[in-house]
């Protein structure tokens, strides 16, 4: 339309249009619908890779932990430092070990009771004191600080688990590699493992009826299962069996010299 237009003239044509029934407003030009061009989309944020998250493999730390401890103090603390076992955090110890490390009878327990978990000991409770009494039989003690005569004691679990339950095989999966590592540091000559719990954690088996005076190999060295002292003290008549197994003990010890 002419610019020049002046507005009366640009009402009187306007109206005109009106009176011709002109509803809407065009273009002078039509306009193709097919080629309007899409409003570009607002840019969006770049997707950012996805964030993979590593998940924490337990044996492997603990693996990678315990193979790294030069000594049995290392050891100690590597295991204190340990994040993945849920058991540490209702015990108020860790209950690492008794006796002389150099003794050449290693006596590896189940887990801390009440007792030891207090005193930071292993077996220091009831079934502990019939410990100390049925190897002192033949002549050894924790307290000794002759390696001929000395024991050194620990357990699969260094953590107490709540109302005394049974470790989950998780757990002790977790605990295996710092087991292994604490008998290979202390090199024992030969290994006593107490219970059922200890036979499935070192021999991958359990039915200690079966298993107990059948001297077997665990990490490399000889070892001996024997009826658990909680379970002879509940059981007064299998006290036989586990003498006869002390003298085994006895023999073997005198065997290798
Ligand atoms: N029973 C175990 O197996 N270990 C202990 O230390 C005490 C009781």
């Amino acid at each position: 339309m002419d610019s020049e237009l002046d507005w009366h003239s640009a009402r009187a044509a306007l109206e005109w249009q009106m009176d011709l029934g002109v509803t809407e407003t065009i273009l002078d030009m039509p306009v193709n619908r097919f080629e309007v061009v899409a409003e570009p989309k607002p840019a969006q944020a770049p997707v950012a890779a996805p964030v993979v998250v590593q998940e924490a493999d337990p044996v492997a730390e603990a693996q990678a932990a315990a193979s790294a401890a030069p000594t049995l103090e290392a050891l100690a603390q590597a295991l204190e430092a340990y994040p993945h076992c849920e058991l540490q955090k209702g015990a108020r110890t860790t209950v690492f070990a008794d006796g002389t490390p150099n003794a050449r009878v290693m006596i590896v327990g189940e887990a801390p009771g009440r007792d030891e978990d207090r005193q930071g000991k292993p077996f220091v409770g009831r079934a502990g004191q019939l410990l100390d009494r049925m190897f002192h039989a033949i002549g050894l003690s924790r307290t000794s600080p002759d390696a001929q005569a000395a024991l050194y004691i620990t357990n699969v679990l260094p953590w107490r688990p709540p109302q005394n339950r049974d470790p989950r095989p998780d757990e002790i999966a977790m605990l295996m590699p710092f087991l292994r590592r604490h008998i290979q540091l202390a090199d024992p000559d030969v290994l006593v493992i107490m219970g059922n719990i200890s036979c499935q954690a070192l021999l991958g088996r359990r039915g200690i009826t079966r298993l107990r005076g059948q001297w077997t190999d665990a990490v490399g060295k000889p070892a001996l299962p024997m009826f658990h002292p909680a379970y002879l003290l509940r059981q007064a008549h299998a006290k036989r069996e586990a003498w006869a197994d002390l003298l085994s003990l006895q023999a073997r010890l005198r065997d290798l010299g």
